[in-house]
C-alpha cells in the first residue's frame, strides 16, 4: 500500500479494545462458571485465534457486532480437542494457553504461524515443567509446535530473567491448578492485566510490589467485562498528532494503566503536548487524550519503564527520528523476540527513509532531525508482516517527501483491522 505527506491531522476516533485485555477476557471466562460478555472487543485476528482455540477446548463463544459472550464451565470445563490448537501470529495466545494446558487431565498440541514457530517458549516451558507439567518442543528448538500433557501441579515461587506478562500470567493461570499457593517476582512490573482481572472474576490474587500470587481451585465467576481502548494503538495517532504541522485530534475512551503507559511519560520526556480528559480511574483506568502539534526533542529511554512502553518502541523510534537530538533506548533486548526482530527491522527501514539510526545489543540510538530542517524520504518499507512495524511507517510516511511504499501493509489486521481506514479520516482523505 502506498502512504503520502498529509498537510492535516485533525478529528476524533476511538480506537479498538485493548488486546491483551480482549484475550484475558476470553481465557478467564472460559474458566469461570456462566456467562461472560464482554463489549468493544478488539476483532483482531490475534483475539480470534483465543477464540478458536477456546472453541476447540468445548467452550461455547458467540461473536456478534456488539457483544461476544462466553460460555464458561469452571476451571475443569474445558475438554480435549480434537485437532491441533492453532494460536496463529498471537505470542499472548500461545503463551497463556499454556499455562492453561499445564493443568489440564489430557494432552495438547498447539502451533501457530511462521513467526510463532520461532519465538522462544523455554521462558514458560521451563517454570509450567517445575510445577509438573510436561511440555515437548516438538522440534527440539524450545519453540512452537509445543505438546503440553497436563498434570496435577505444584505451586511455586517463581523469578522469570525476562520481564514478561505473557510468562507471568501463564505461571499464575497455572497456579489456579495448583495443590499451593504459586508466586512470581518479577524483575520490574510488567503489565497487570491479569492480575486485575483474575480478582474481578473471583480469583484470590494477591500483589506487593513485583511480586504477585494466586491461590489455588477459585471458583470463577461469570461477568460483564467492557474492554478500554488499547493505548497501544493509540499510539500510533498520539505520534501522527505530535508530528503533523496544525495536528490537532482527540483520542477517546484509551486505557492508561499504569504498567501500560510508559509512551506518556516518553512523550512529556520529549515536549510533546498531551492532555488527558475524563480520567475514570475505577478498574483498568481510561482517559481521553488530546494531542496537538509539538516540536519533539531526544531523550534516554531505559531501565523499569521498558516493560510499559515495550509495544510502542516502533513508533517511539519514529517519534525519535524526527525529534531534535538523540534518543537512546537500552535494556529493550526482549525487541528481538517480538513479532518480528524490531531492532533489525526498525534499522533496516528508518535508515532506508534517511535516518541516521544503529541498533544496538538492547536497543537503539537514533539522530534525529526536525522535519522542517531535513526530512525523512519515501521508501519501499519491509514490515516483516509485523503489525506494529507496519503502523509505524504508516505514520513515518505522513511527514517523509516523496512515496512511501509498506509491502506488507495488511499485517495491521492482527491488532488493528480499521487502522488505515482511521488514518484516512483523520487526514480527511
Ligand atoms: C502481552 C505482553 C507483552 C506484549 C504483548 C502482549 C500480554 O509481551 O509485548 O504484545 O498481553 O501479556 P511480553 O510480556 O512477553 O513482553
Amino acid at each position: 500500500m502506498k502512504f503520502h505527506k498529509t498537510s492535516s491531522l485533525k478529528g476524533e476516533i476511538t480506537v479498538p479494545g485493548d488486546k491483551s485485555i480482549s484475550h484475558r477476557a476470553v481465557m478467564f471466562g472460559a474458566l469461570s462458571k456462566g456467562k461472560t460478555e464482554v463489549t468493544n472487543f478488539l476483532q483482531g485476528a490475534d483475539c480470534l485465534s483465543t477464540i478458536d482455540c477456546f472453541r476447540r477446548l468445548d467452550i461455547t463463544i458467540e461473536n456478534e457486532p456488539d457483544k461476544i459472550t462466553i460460555h464458561g464451565k469452571g476451571l475443569d470445563g474445558l475438554s480435549a480437542p480434537s485437532s491441533i490448537l492453532d494460536t496463529g501470529n498471537s505470542g499472548t495466545t500461545t503463551r497463556l494457553i499454556s499455562g492453561i494446558l499445564a493443568g489440564q487431565p489430557f494432552e495438547t498440541t498447539l502451533t501457530g504461524d511462521a513467526s510463532i514457530q520461532k519465538r522462544p517458549m523455554k521462558r514458560i516451558m521451563e517454570p509450567l515443567s517445575m510445577m509438573g507439567a510436561r511440555i515437548e518442543s516438538l522440534n527440539g528448538n524450545n519453540c512452537a509446535p509445543l505438546k503440553i500433557t497436563g498434570s496435577s501441579l505444584k505451586g511455586i515461587h517463581y523469578r522469570p530473567e525476562v520481564i514478561s506478562a505473557q510468562v507471568k500470567s501463564a505461571i499464575l493461570l497455572a497456579g489456579l491448578y495448583a495443590d499451593s499457593p504459586t508466586s512470581v517476582t518479577e524483575l520490574a512490573l510488567s503489565r497487570n492485566h491479569s492480575e486485575l482481572m483474575l480478582r474481578t472474576f473471583g480469583a484470590d490474587v494477591r500483589t506487593e510490589g513485583t511480586t504477585a500470587t494466586v491461590y489455588p481451585r477459585p471458583v470463577l465467576t461469570g461477568q460483564k467485562i467492557n474492554v478500554p481502548g488499547d493505548i497501544s494503538s493509540a499510539a500510533y495517532f498520539l505520534a501522527a498528532g505530535l508530528l503533523v504541522p496544525d495536528a490537532d485530534i482527540l483520542i477517546r475512551n484509551v486505557g492508561i494503566n499504569p504498567t501500560r503507559a510508559g509512551i506518556l511519560k516518553v512523550i512529556k520526556d520529549m515536549g510533546g503536548q498531551i492532555t488527558l480528559l475524563n480520567e475514570n480511574q475505577e478498574g483498568e483506568p481510561t482517559a481521553d487524550i488530546h494531542v496537538t502539534y509539538s516540536p519533539l526533542h531526544g531523550t534516554v529511554i531505559e531501565g523499569d519503564i521498558i516493560p510499559t512502553l515495550i509495544d510502542e518502541l516502533p513508533i517511539i523510534a519514529v517519534m525519535a527520528a524526527m525529534a531534535d537530538g538523540t534518543t537512546v533506548i537500552r535494556n529493550a533486548a526482549e525487541l528481538k523476540v517480538k513479532e518480528s526482530n524490531r531492532i533489525d527491522v526498525m534499522v533496516e527501514n528508518l535508515s532506508a527513509m534517511g535516518c541516521d539510526i544503529d541498533g544496538t545489543e538492547d536497543g537503539m540510538i537514533i539522530r534525529g532531525t526536525h522535519p522542517s530542517v531535513r526530512p525523512l524520504h519515501g521508501a519501499v518499507i519491509h514490515a516483516h508482516d509485523d503489525h506494529r512495524i507496519a503502523m509505524s511507517f504508516a505514520i513515518a510516511s505522513l511527514m517523509a517527501e516523496g512515496e512511501t511504499d509498506i509491502v506488507d501493509s495488511e499485517c495491521v489486521s492482527i491488532s488493528y483491522p480499521d487502522f488505515y481506514g482511521d488514518l484516512r479520516k483523520l487526514c480527511g482523505r
